[in-house]
């Protein structure tokens, strides 16, 4: 899958929360620091209890703790993930004698006792300059000649599974410098994935491997930020990927990151691009997901994933899904505490009698894997006390390759006719498209204008002066339309719950892009509801449009819609006759408004409950005008060949001929009024013989009564 798409909808937040949180749990934090970030000759050396931070606070230089033992790195104050770069990654130390000095000698050592017990020089200088040893703002850890002020080594020049900016990802001095995700999730040693890249003329593209084997590929640089198979772009960070190549040994990577439009400034005072165990690239920051690897099944091609190696048994269409489920048909195991999850995955690939691997690995600390015979899997619904694992989906078996070659012929040759014909009405349809946005911009800023003497509904004191969002406020009061702020699905789009930056609560619907009624959706929207102002009709506070994106902003109903009261065994209780009597008379009068009352004759031909919101005292409002039609006041009924609507609200003669009328909403309204009196969905049938739903069922009661 491209990284962009996943990337955008940020929907992988939440499985990243979820481990974040044991990560940090593993590591414990020393308590004091030397107060400074300066290691001098002979002077006071890092140890368990003391750590260099940087001038700005937001680095620290020293040792922590984990399950596997205690490292020298460096972290962020705010860490999501532990180290972003680490000097013993491949051997912990079992105690807490650690210890990190500057030498008189000239050398920075890094000394311990447990696990054996050994000097690790970082570096030494064998001419005797007078060095210091410093952790910088931007997370650089350097060693440089006080006299000289020459820079003599540096943690930036030793990568280990982080980006950070400027630093250098590729061939520097003749040696390759690349970065190399841990081995789980909590053990920082050299893990399967690595991310570097390729100068090779005619490659020149960023390079995943696991195991040293090409896994991905970025392809060709089009753009500071965007690869072919790599979209930086909307992302809260502007990514600047700059190539450098100063002379034949040196060819390399790096970038500058700067806020975009759509954050807050205060935001990034700190972005890493950290390539995880599993070969997830993120951004540490913002916790988004640059690159989805993991989606490269095995099968795939697409979007720079390299087809794995394997027996024939392996299809083309096959691949690893993550499944709830179990396994009966046996199992094996191998403990080998260098293997991890991605190792285990392809260890399956090769193996024909492996159908799925498990996600806890063998040994206590998740490493090893275990594998399931092939063919046993029984799917079960997710829920906890299920396990996960990650199953190999069998795909559509490779056809009779005589056959195959003359369809694929045919199929190349009709492709190709209907490429050309799509590509002209691409052509049109974008010109059409460019002239109907020019048109609803040209509208949207006659309704901003001031109104003199419009006829107002009975709240006529209120203007309807629209406002234009920036997409970035937008961005920032939805949380980048996080899904946790998700309302609901309207008509033509979904609807995030948002706080502006003033603190007023909104209600945001977001316009599915490529929904092509989308445009003229949006206009009608806008250009009705800011003509209308009744006390129960939801009210448009303003809209955004940025680019493909077009959105409305909407006062926020916190008791979300009807259908959640009525539906709902326990909430309807809150419901007594009163209540729905208040709010039965309340739709009644916004949709008389409607019909009678606003200046145009107004059909909103998409009443139901779901439509109907509450606001804190439980007044109704109607909301979602997508697919209302307006009418000069004399004419009052109109033909559609298409009805829209939801089926069970639409009058008989709309749902049959497409006439409608004011008519058709007073039917939706009747069907409401059943819904709301009874408690029960108009489409739940109700089990007679034969089953009937409930408008049938009540004039069913009505003529047995007269
Ligand atoms: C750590 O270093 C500080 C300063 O160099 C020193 O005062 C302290 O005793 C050391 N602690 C340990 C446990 O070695
Ligand atoms: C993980 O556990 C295995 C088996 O208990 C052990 O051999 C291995 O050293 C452990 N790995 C780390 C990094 O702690
Ligand atoms: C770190 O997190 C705290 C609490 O979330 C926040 O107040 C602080 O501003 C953050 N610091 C930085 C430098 O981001
Ligand atoms: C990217 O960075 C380079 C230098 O590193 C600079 O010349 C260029 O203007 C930057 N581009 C953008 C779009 O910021
Ligand atoms: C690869 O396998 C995955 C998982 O079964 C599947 O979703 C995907 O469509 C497959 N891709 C191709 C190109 O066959
Ligand atoms: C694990 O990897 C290390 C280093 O590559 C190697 O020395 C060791 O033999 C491996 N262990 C096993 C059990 O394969």
């Amino acid at each position: 899958m491209p990284a962009a798409q996943i990337r955008s909808r940020a929907t992988r937040k939440r499985t990243l929360s979820i481990f974040i949180p044991t990560v940090l749990l593993l590591f414990s934090i020393p308590s004091s620091s030397l107060a400074a970030n300066t290691l001098t000759q002979g002077g006071p050396a890092v140890n368990s209890s003391a750590t260099l931070v940087s001038p700005n606070g937001l680095f620290t230089l020293g040792f922590r703790r984990s399950a596997a033992g205690s490292y020298l790195g460096i972290w962020y104050i705010n860490a999501t993930s532990s180290f972003f770069w680490i000097a013993n990654r491949d051997f912990p130390i079992r105690d807490e004698s650690g210890s990190l000095s500057l030498d008189q000698d000239g050398t920075l050592k890094l000394t311990y006792s447990g696990g054996g017990g050994a000097a690790v020089n970082l570096y030494s200088d064998s001419r005797r300059r007078r060095l210091i040893a410093t952790l910088d703002d931007t997370g650089n850890f350097a060693v440089s000649d006080v006299d000289s002020g020459d820079s003599l080594w540096q943690s930036f020049d030793s990568p280990t599974n982080a980006w950070f900016p400027g630093m250098k990802l590729g061939l520097v001095s003749g040696e390759n410098r690349k970065v190399t995700s841990w081995l789980t999730e909590s053990i920082p040693a050299a893990g399967a994935f690595t991310l570097e890249w390729d100068p090779t003329a005619g490659k020149e593209e960023l390079v995943m491997k696991h195991r040293g084997v090409t896994f991905w590929t970025s392809g060709k640089q089009l753009t500071p930020n965007r690869f072919t198979n790599l979209d930086l772009r909307l992302q809260r960070v502007n990514y600047n990927v700059s190539r450098v190549v100063a002379g034949p040994n040196s060819d390399y990577l790096t970038f500058r990151a700067s806020t975009n439009e759509y954050s807050s400034t205060n935001q990034l005072s700190f972005t890493v691009v950290r390539l995880r165990y599993d070969g997830v690239v993120e951004d540490v920051s913002t916790r988004i997901v640059i690159l989805q690897s993991e989606d490269c099944h095995g099968n795939g091609t697409e979007n720079g994933c390299r087809r794995w190696d394997g027996p024939d048994c392996r299809r083309s269409g096959d691949g690893f899904q993550i499944l709830w489920g179990t396994f009966s048909l046996g199992q094996w195991v191998d403990g080998n505490s260098n293997m991890s999850i991605s190792d285990c995955k392809e260890q399956c690939w090769r193996n024909c009698e492996c159908g799925g691997i498990s996600l806890d690995g063998v040994n206590r600390n998740g490493t090893g894997c275990r594998y399931f015979r092939s063919g046993g899997f029984v799917q079960l619904p997710n829920q906890e006390g299920e396990d996960r694992y990650h199953v190999m989906i069998a795909g559509e078996s490779q056809a009779d390759t005589s056959n195959a070659s003359r369809i694929k012929w045919i199929a190349v040759s009709v492709t190709a006719a209907v490429a050309v014909l799509i590509f002209a009405l691409c052509i049109l349809w974008f010109q059409r498209r460019c002239k109907l946005r020019e048109r609803l911009l040209a509208e949207l800023m006659a309704t901003n204008a001031p109104s003199d003497g419009d006829e107002m509904g009975d709240d006529g004191d209120q203007s309807h002066n629209l406002k234009i969002y920036s997409a970035a406020s937008i961005m920032i009061a939805t949380d980048s339309f996080s899904p946790q702020n998700k309302l609901g699905e309207g008509g033509f789009g979904p609807v995030y719950k948002g706080k502006l930056s003033e603190g007023r609560e909104v209600a945001v619907k977001r316009l599915s892009k490529r929904s092509d009624q989308g445009l003229v959706e949006f206009r009608n929207e806008l250009v009705l509801i800011a003509k209308l102002q009744h006390r129960n009709l939801v009210k448009l506070l303003g809209c955004c449009i940025h680019g493909e994106e077009k959105m409305l902003v909407y006062e926020y109903m916190p008791n979300k819609s009807l259908d959640s009261f009525i539906f709902d065994e326990t909430k309807r209780v809150q419901l007594d006759w009163n209540k729905r009597f208040n709010i039965i008379e309340g739709i009644a009068q916004g949709l008389l408004y409607l019909h009678k009352y606003s200046r145009v004759t107004i059909i909103h031909r998409d009443l139901k409950v779901s439509n109907i919101l509450l606001d804190e005292n439980l007044n109704p409002k109607i909301s979602d005008f997508g697919m209302a039609r307006i009418f000069k006041t004399n004419t009052s009924e109109a033909n559609t060949a298409k009805p829209v609507g939801t089926y069970g609200y639409m009058s008989p003669e709309y749902a049959i001929k497409g006439t409608f009328s004011t008519k058709s909403d007073v039917f939706s309204f009747g069907v409401m009024l059943l819904e709301i009196v009874s408690g029960k969905k108009n489409y739940n049938l109700i089990p007679l013989d034969p089953p009937i739903d409930l408008v049938e069922y009540v004039s069913y009661e009505l003529y047995s009564y007269y």
